[in-house]
């Protein structure tokens, strides 16, 4: 189905065959691969458990977010930079023909607006897009105004998963409409087609779908064990669907 991809993309001899892979899941956005730093792989050989099987099936780059989250993961860039060092020399030492970079998954708390004052946030891109989150919870006062501070800077922000916030649905879509109006991009979790989230989430993912408002599809994977996850999920017909409409931009993030 996504033969006519391919010819977009393999232009170089040396490249692993990408069997049906189209171009913008060359590239995943979204995941959990620093060990022992947040809910993620525990271990460097579950990172590369992880690495090794993204490349078997064709992914060519990927960005991992560990969680910063005030008093529960409390990370840092210099924490991230040195696991992600840890990281590359391993995929180096096997030899694994994947590019790796690290930024982060950002917690949108009050303790982010001073990190965002800093102006030292790690970015997905040399575009100065960041990965940010909700509490998945209750709906935070004052998410709007975070939101409309962070487009008041460089920074472009992600919201991740927008579908897993089930207390933004509404028939419409308004809210998750008035959240694009301040500039915010939407991130699609594939798993969320599979239901692994639970049925709601399901279809909120099936209703954004629809409306056009996904930007970028992320795996945000945690664990090895979640990677058929991964692979049912590039079968999936919506996923499909999706990454047919041209309005998923991973493609961009190929090239940092
Ligand atoms: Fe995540």
């Amino acid at each position: 189905m996504f033969n006519h991809f391919k010819s977009l993309f393999l232009n170089k001899k040396e490249d692993i065959p990408t069997e049906k892979l189209p171009i913008d899941l060359f590239l995943d956005l979204h995941s959990h691969l620093i060990p022992g730093i947040d809910d993620g792989v525990k271990t460097i050989e579950e990172s590369m458990s992880i690495l090794r099987q993204f490349e078997a099936i064709g992914y060519k780059k990927i960005i991992t977010t560990p969680h910063i989250m005030q008093g529960v993961y409390e990370n840092n860039p210099q924490i991230i930079l040195q696991g992600k060092e840890l990281v590359l020399k391993a995929i180096k030492a096997e030899n694994l023909n994947l590019q790796f970079h690290a930024a982060a998954e950002y917690f949108l708390d009050a303790r982010f607006l001073d990190l965002l004052e800093d102006g030292n946030l790690l970015t997905l891109d040399s575009n100065n897009h960041i990965l940010v989150e909700l509490s998945y919870m209750f709906k935070q006062n004052n998410y709007e105004h975070i939101l409309l501070n962070i487009s008041q800077t460089k920074y472009k922000p992600i919201l991740a998963h927008p579908e897993r916030y089930l207390y933004l649905f509404d028939k419409d879509l308004r809210t998750f409409r008035k959240i694009k109006e301040l500039g915010v991009l939407f991130q699609l979790n594939m798993f969320s087609l599979l239901g692994t989230y639970g049925e709601k989430t399901r279809q909120i993912a099936e209703n954004l779908i629809h409306a056009g408002l996904y930007d970028f599809v992320g795996t945000d994977i945690h664990k090895p064990k979640h990677f058929e996850y991964v692979k049912t999920a590039h079968d999936n017909m919506l996923l499909q669907k999706l990454l047919q409409s041209g309005k998923i931009r991973n493609h961009q993030f190929l090239e940092i």
